[in-house]
């Protein structure tokens, strides 16, 4: 969704964000999974003050209220995810909808739960940073652990009548998401971890080819509660496949946090 007329920046961008963020809705296998992960703690969230930390639509935090949680806040800060947050949550006195960042909430009460979906496609790039900066410690994060899984794949095998190996060469140096939507090989590593409330580790890798040719380099995010996997890209359509050129044999993925905007810039540097 695109919107096409002229209309203040500011609106512009917080209606964008608002249309970006839609898309979720729609798939229903992220819903089921993040379901699961939390039925799996029904007994620990029974009369417990939880948050729901950029609670769109609300329909995780009516969902803990279903597992039999005391009280939950559900705080998101765009202006017009919240508008219908509050409707849709209204029918609830166990919900309290708050309109903020979460970063500037501050509960007076010990938060038992704090439930989340801040992953990008590439693991760091949407909302994670937000839970390195919050004031107040929840006793336990849902979900606590994402990978990104990279693959190096011979880009033979993906090409099509639209994406030739001409149309390859033109996107050196660029993050792509949904080049192809399927992978058809298997991942062959982790390039990130991220666990509450350790935060972003990143691993150092070596790519060992000496012909760089036809090679493309494709990461997926991977979410899981502890042990139990609850989302993944390529899978759920809320998360893509992100493709790029290799370029050398040594990538780093960097993000550089505009807190006051709130978004991440993303930057791939290759060296040999
Ligand atoms: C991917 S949606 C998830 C919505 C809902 N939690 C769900 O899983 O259905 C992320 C939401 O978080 C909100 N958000 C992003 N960063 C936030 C922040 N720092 N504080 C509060 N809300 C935030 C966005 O506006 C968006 O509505």
């Amino acid at each position: 969704m695109q919107i096409l007329n002229d209309i203040p920046e500011r609106k512009y961008i917080e209606a964008e964000t608002f249309l970006a963020f839609l898309g979720i809705y729609e798939d229903k296998k992220r819903e089921r999974g993040y379901k699961k992960g939390l039925k799996r703690l029904k007994d620990y969230i029974k009369g417990k003050t939880c948050i729901e930390a950029g609670a769109g639509f609300g329909i995780f935090s009516e969902y803990l209220v279903k597992l039999g949680a005391k009280k939950v806040y559900a705080i998101e800060s765009n202006r017009l995810a919240f508008n219908v947050l509050k409707e849709n949550v209204a029918k609830y006195e166990q919900i309290i909808p708050i309109r903020s960042r979460i970063e500037n909430f501050k509960p007076r009460e010990e938060i038992s739960l704090l439930i989340h979906d801040f992953f990008g496609n590439l693991l760091y790039d949407e909302s994670l940073f937000a839970l390195e900066n919050l004031k107040f410690k929840p006793r336990r994060v849902f979900p606590n652990i994402a990978k990104l899984r990279y693959a190096v794949v011979n880009a033979n095998k993906y090409y099509d009548d639209c994406i030739t190996k001409n149309v390859i060469k033109q996107l050196s140096g660029m993050l792509i998401s949904d080049l192809f939507l399927e992978l058809k090989d298997s991942w062959q590593g982790t390039a990130l971890e991220w666990q509450y409330p350790e935060g972003l580790k990143k691993y150092q890798i070596k790519l060992p080819y000496e012909n760089l040719e036809d090679l493309l380099l494709v990461f997926g995010l991977q979410i899981y509660d502890d042990d139990l996997k609850i989302a993944e890209a390529g899978k759920d359509s809320n998360w893509s496949l992100v493709w790029t050129p290799v370029n050398a044999n040594i990538f780093n993925l960097d993000f550089k946090i505009d807190k006051n905007h709130g978004y991440v810039k993303v930057k791939i540097e290759w060296t040999n």
